[in-house]
């Protein structure tokens, strides 16, 4: 491993406050990567990687595809930047319209914003307006699910379930409440997919409903698949319930696709897979393959129509980004698609998905391990806490992995395992034989 002595000394660490990192632990033994390809790193060392996180859950056609290379240099030489303020440009319009081809039937509008946070941050803000325009302004409430994760805005941690984030920001949106989340392990540990029991959970907007009013509740939204609060894999049944109970109660449904989206559970869309529709859908990540930040929100006609209404001058929804569509983004996107197409990931990252559980589950016995769960090519495992020191197995564990050549994602003591799509047989076995080997060396 890189040690203080073989720093370069010009290179100091000091200024980079770093984001979702303990800063200091970090400085002790620094790890900076410096190049990668396909599904991996070179370090400063040199030593190479592999990236068993998907960069961070958006790397799904593997590091610096060639494809993608060149057309963010291209229009970087040619539109560097155009607003989108009264003004656009014609390839931003041209990557709505692909994508609203390829989102599920009647999501065909779209929103463009530069990361996951503010795709939900927009999305909510959709939400209210919406309600408001067609009269119904009593309805500001906005529901989440616990251990959901929906970035680090002020609208994502109020809906946002996972208490770290939430804590040391003690003001958030009011009127915001909480489904229950789904993972109880007494009734689903070491499930492989969707666990059977648990889509009854789904009727807590009920009680969330009955408490506050009929009228109150603007939008819930939760991730197809919980992510980040640890992979939480939706009971057979849930999400169809959940849909049904928010028509019923005229709440808009929103999907954060953030991690779930562009092929990671085997389909565009985690609606795909499961086959439920929501009103707004939340993406970003793998839109643009990690390359350039990009987010998007997908909307119906009918919505977006409800707010083509009032005086033709007037700016229908005060919302929106600098670099909304930004040129280099969207040629980002425009190619990624490309290549998702072009190289069928999505029916490869299917093909991988028995392999994936099958290893994953034979995990079991490397460590002590409470449960492991996956779906499509996304899983976890949650490692028995060092009494009194929570976290300390899960950095260990990212530590021996590192050593063995694996970048993996640990968050607490659990771990989450994203290939990228473009991974092959052998090198996902080659992931989870460096990962057992760090899983022997840090119990
Ligand atoms: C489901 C979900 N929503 C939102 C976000 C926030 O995305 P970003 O970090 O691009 O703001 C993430 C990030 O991991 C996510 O997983």
């Amino acid at each position: 491993m890189a040690g203080d002595n073989e720093r370069n000394p010009d290179a100091s660490l000091d200024a980079f406050w770093m984001p979702f990192t303990a800063n200091r632990w970090f400085r002790k033994t620094p790890r900076l990567i410096t190049e990668a390809s396909g599904i991996r790193y070179r370090d400063e060392r040199g030593r190479e990687l592999l990236d068993f996180a998907s960069g961070l859950w958006c790397v799904n056609a593997g590091h610096c595809h060639p494809r993608v290379v060149s057309a963010i240099q291209e229009q970087a030489a040619k539109l560097d930047y155009a607003m989108s303020f009264q003004l656009g440009h014609p390839e931003a319009f041209r990557l709505a319209e692909r994508l609203s081809g390829l989102a599920p039937k009647g999501l065909d509008r779209v929103f463009f914003c530069n990361s996951g946070s503010e795709s939900v941050d927009t999305a909510l803000k959709i939400a209210l307006a919406w309600h408001r325009l067609r009269g119904h302004a009593g309805r500001t409430r906005l529901v989440g699910r616990v251990r959901g994760y929906h970035g680090v805005g002020f609208g994502g941690i109020s809906v946002g379930g996972i208490g770290n984030n939430r804590r040391q920001f003690p003001v958030q949106l009011p009127g915001t409440d909480h489904l229950p989340h789904t993972h109880v392990p007494a009734e689903m540990a070491f499930s492989r997919g969707q666990p059977e029991w648990g889509a009854h959970l789904a009727d807590a907007l009920d009680d969330l409903v009955a408490l506050h009013g009929p009228d109150t509740i603007a939008a819930v939204i939760v991730e197809p698949v919980a992510g980040s609060g640890g992979v939480l894999v939706p009971p057979v049944g849930y999400l169809e319930r959940l849909r049904e109970r928010c028509t019923a109660h005229g709440i808009l449904l929103i999907f954060d696709e953030v991690i779930t989206g562009f092929g990671r559970v085997g389909q565009i869309f985690g609606a795909e897979r499961f086959g439920v529709v929501p009103d707004l859908l939340c993406c970003a990540k793998g839109l643009t393959n990690g390359a350039v930040p990009m987010g998007a929100v997908l909307a119906s006609k009918g919505l977006f129509d409800d707010f083509m209404q009032g005086p033709e001058l007037a700016i229908e929804l005060a919302h929106g980004y600098t670099y909304s569509g930004h040129p280099l983004a969207t040629a980002a996107a425009h190619a990624t698609l490309d290549v998702y197409e072009e190289e069928g990931l999505f029916a490869h990252a299917r093909s991988l998905e028995q392999q994936f559980e099958d290893r994953l589950h034979g995990l079991k016995q490397c460590a002590p391990i409470t449960d492991i769960r996956n779906i499509g090519l996304m899983g976890a495992l949650d490692l028995e806490p060092v009494p009194g020191e929570p976290a300390r197995r899960g950095i260990t564990l990212f530590e021996r992995a590192f050593e063995a050549g694996l970048v993996v994602r640990t968050a607490g003591d659990t771990l989450a395992l994203c290939p990228p799509l473009v991974t092959q047989p052998d090198e996902l076995d080659m992931m989870f034989d460096r990962l057992e080997q760090a899983l022997v060396a840090s119990s």
